[in-house]
């Protein structure tokens, strides 16, 4: 029997703790990441490292770190199933990102194209680490040994660059790193914002109107789905060019219900938008309630959770440090 056949597949991806989980990233990345626990060997980490690359509230950081966990959990990632933690418990990222910042050259960071958008967006604070936030994640990836890199289009740029990374250390010295590929899920629902449906649904999204939240409370999702913006049009139908707004809620309303978009169409046939908007937000409110209660009960729950990140800081270092050794080695390093 071919025996590599038997070995799951290594899977790594990351949230930055540096705003309060989307239905965005729930139906973009976490729904997904459920998935895959059974076909594959899955790391989900918190990357806390990474998001003081942009200046944050120490306080509210680490209430995002605990509360992204219990919704990491709360979405149905299985803590026993799957590693999860949070990157600064593995000091290991931190050593093998300074390792692969001398194999990544200043002309291949200053193409990167977040960098450009962070850099003109935090004009009064383009520090090192914003730069060399490649490397980091980089490490994050190596570490591991990663097959798939589940992303999204947006972070492909940094999967391309960690794989130039690793190809040239091993280039240099032998087969130290696997190479990792994204991974574009299946069906993977880009959500846009509901106020800018040319843009994606994200956390740093300047209208508050814009986003969901997993913690949003009802009454809250309710009136953003009835601020979203639509069209001219009277007809609920999906055309992402001419109905960016429509579409987005149809696209939102198929996942959370499970319906496809013909019967959507159907259903609203001659209804308008009114109608449909409050529809698509129920459909949401009942989609993340379970949610929320459960993050709800298990962030009131310290000590179960600190039980959880240890014991996933435990199993990533395991991993990752065997890496490093190797690495370690490779470059010249002494024992220790
Ligand atoms: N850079 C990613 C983002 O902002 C987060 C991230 C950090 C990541 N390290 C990672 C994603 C490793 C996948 C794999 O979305």
């Amino acid at each position: 029997m071919d025996e590599k056949a038997l070995v799951k597949k290594t899977i790594f991806s990351g949230i930055q703790p540096s705003g309060d989980l989307t239905l965005g990233s729930y139906l973009g990345a976490i729904k997904n990441w459920v998935e895959l626990c059974d076909g594959y060997n899955c790391y989900y980490c918190i990357v806390d490292m990474h998001a003081i690359t942009v200046r944050q509230n120490p306080a509210e950081l680490r209430r995002r770190t605990i509360a992204q966990l219990a919704q990491y959990i709360a979405c149905g990632l299985d803590p026993q199933k799957n590693t999860i933690f949070v990157q600064s418990h593995v000091p290991a990222h931190a050593e093998l990102a300074w390792v692969l910042n001398c194999y990544t050259m200043f002309g291949e960071l200053s193409r990167m194209t977040q960098f450009k958008d962070k850099s003109a967006k935090n004009s009064d604070n383009i520090n090192a680490g914003l730069f060399t936030y490649p490397a980091l994640m980089a490490a994050d990836i190596l570490l591991y040994q990663t097959d798939l890199v589940p992303v999204g289009e947006d972070q492909k740029q940094h999967v391309e660059i960690c794989r130039d990374i690793a190809t040239r250390f091993n280039g240099i010295y032998g087969d130290v790193f696997k190479m990792p590929e994204p991974y574009i899920p299946k069906v993977g629902a880009r959500i846009m914002s509901l106020t800018s449906p040319e843009s994606k649904m994200s956390k740093s999204d300047k209208d508050p109107g814009g986003c969901i939240y997993i913690m949003q409370q009802p009454d809250e999702i309710m009136r953003c789905f009835k601020r979203a913006v639509t069209d001219s049009d009277t007809c609920v139908h999906c055309d992402p060019k001419s109905k960016p707004g429509v579409s987005n809620l149809m696209q939102v309303y198929s996942v959370a219900t499970g319906e496809n978009f013909e019967d959507i169409e159907k259903e609203f046939c001659g209804k308008g938008y009114g109608e449909f908007k409050t529809k698509v937000g129920e459909a949401v409110v009942e989609l993340l309630r379970p949610i929320r209660e459960e993050a709800e009960r298990l962030i009131a729950d310290k000590s179960y959770l600190e039980g959880i990140y240890k014991q996933g800081a435990e199993k990533a270092a395991y991993t990752a440090n065997k890496t490093l050794r190797k690495v370690y080695k490779k470059v010249g390093f002494i024992e220790r």
